[in-house]
């Protein structure tokens, strides 16, 4: 009786755990059965209705069932485990799923800039060469013909470190370092960072780009000049992009032109623009003949040699090439906006 009993309640014990679907169903099953109020614990009461004598052997024979229904419980508890690792697998790895894009880096517009321009002078024979961000104001000024009492040093609003040491303002210091270390024909381009204490806005930073060139040799002149810098800007910005030479000053140039580009914001309406002032122009960078006391300081004869040179702002041919209206888009580190520009 107790036997078959026993083997009846083992048998639905293991049909209700193999329906379980997760641990929290065959805990119910377990408790059902083997728990302090389960089937089994109904089964172990009859015990005390027996002859004492046949008590023991009822003991064993449902300790032997528990432990059978233990060992079912235990497979069955694997088989849940191994099923739900199953499916969290195919939750996690779905191997049929497109894979993440890598993420590429680009080259930042203004290092593709300085790529391009120096290429352009590359074909046409120009060397390029680099130089110190930090100078002393010989360089920077005097031997470009701006001693230290002229006006022209104000419009270059330095961070000085000592007295006569300061972070460049502009890359014409690598005018003078090129020819103090070559003699004539010298065709070279200097690209490199600048810095001045200017407010920052839509076309100023504090630390910006210029790239300046240099090309002296006899016979040289302002056609030259006027040739070469707008095939820069036709392969910059292609050849419908207007550009223009306005008469200026420079102490290290004479003649001296401002180069400059219709306002990619307004396109050249001007009005109320702010990127442009409302004069529907933005000046890329400045340019001349070498002024002979230049040549004089280096040791050439201006009598000799003829050269001109140019300086133009690497960010304003970025605004203009890539048509944005405010030059600190490309120093906000934002990878939405600078892997758009090509
Ligand atoms: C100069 O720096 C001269 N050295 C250029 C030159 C070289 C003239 C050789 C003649 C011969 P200027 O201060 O105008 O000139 O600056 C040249 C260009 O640098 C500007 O037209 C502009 O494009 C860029 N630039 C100047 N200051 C800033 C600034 N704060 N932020 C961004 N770009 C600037």
């Amino acid at each position: 009786m107790l036997t078959s009993t026993l083997d009846d309640l083992q048998a639905r014990f293991a049909a209700a755990c193999a329906q379980t679907r997760d641990e929290r169903e065959l805990d119910a099953v377990r408790v059902a059965y083997l728990g302090r109020s389960g089937e089994v614990t109904n089964v172990r009461r009859t015990i005390g209705q027996l002859p004492a004598d046949e008590r023991p052997a009822a003991g064993k024979t449902i300790n032997d069932a528990v432990e059978r229904m233990e060992a079912v419980l235990a497979a069955e508890q694997q088989r849940l485990e191994a099923r739900a690792f199953e499916t969290e697998l195919q939750q996690r790895v779905d191997v049929t799923f497109p894979a993440v894009d890598p993420q590429i880096g680009t080259i930042h517009p203004i290092r593709r800039i300085f790529n391009d321009v120096c290429a352009y002078f590359e074909r046409l024979g120009f060397a390029v060469v680099v130089g110190p961000e930090v100078e002393p104001d010989y360089f920077t000024f005097d031997a470009l013909n701006i001693p230290s009492d002229h006006p022209a040093r104000e419009g270059f609003d330095s961070f000085f470190i000592t007295d006569n040491l300061l972070l460049r303002p502009h890359t014409s210091t690598m005018q003078i370092r090129t020819m103090l270390q070559h003699k004539p024909p010298i065709a070279v381009v200097a690209p490199g960072k600048c810095y001045r204490r200017d407010a920052v806005d839509a076309r100023h930073l504090f630390q910006f780009n210029q790239i300046e060139g240099l090309l002296v040799a006899r016979g040289v002149h302002f056609g030259h000049l006027k040739g070469v810098l707008t095939g820069m800007c036709r392969e910059l910005f292609g050849a419908d992009q207007q550009v223009r030479f306005r008469p200026s000053f420079f102490p290290f140039t004479e003649p001296s032109a401002e180069v400059d580009t219709t306002c990619p914001k307004c396109k050249g309406h001007g009005s109320d623009c702010n990127m442009c002032g409302g004069s529907g122009w933005i000046e890329l960078g400045g340019a001349g003949m070498v002024h002979p006391n230049v040549l004089r300081e280096v040791g050439y004869d201006p009598d000799d040699v003829s050269g001109w040179a140019f300086g133009f702002g690497i960010e304003r041919l970025g605004l203009t090439r890539y048509e944005i209206d405010d030059i600190r888009r490309f120093v906000e580190s934002d990878p939405d906006f600078l892997t758009q520009l090509h």
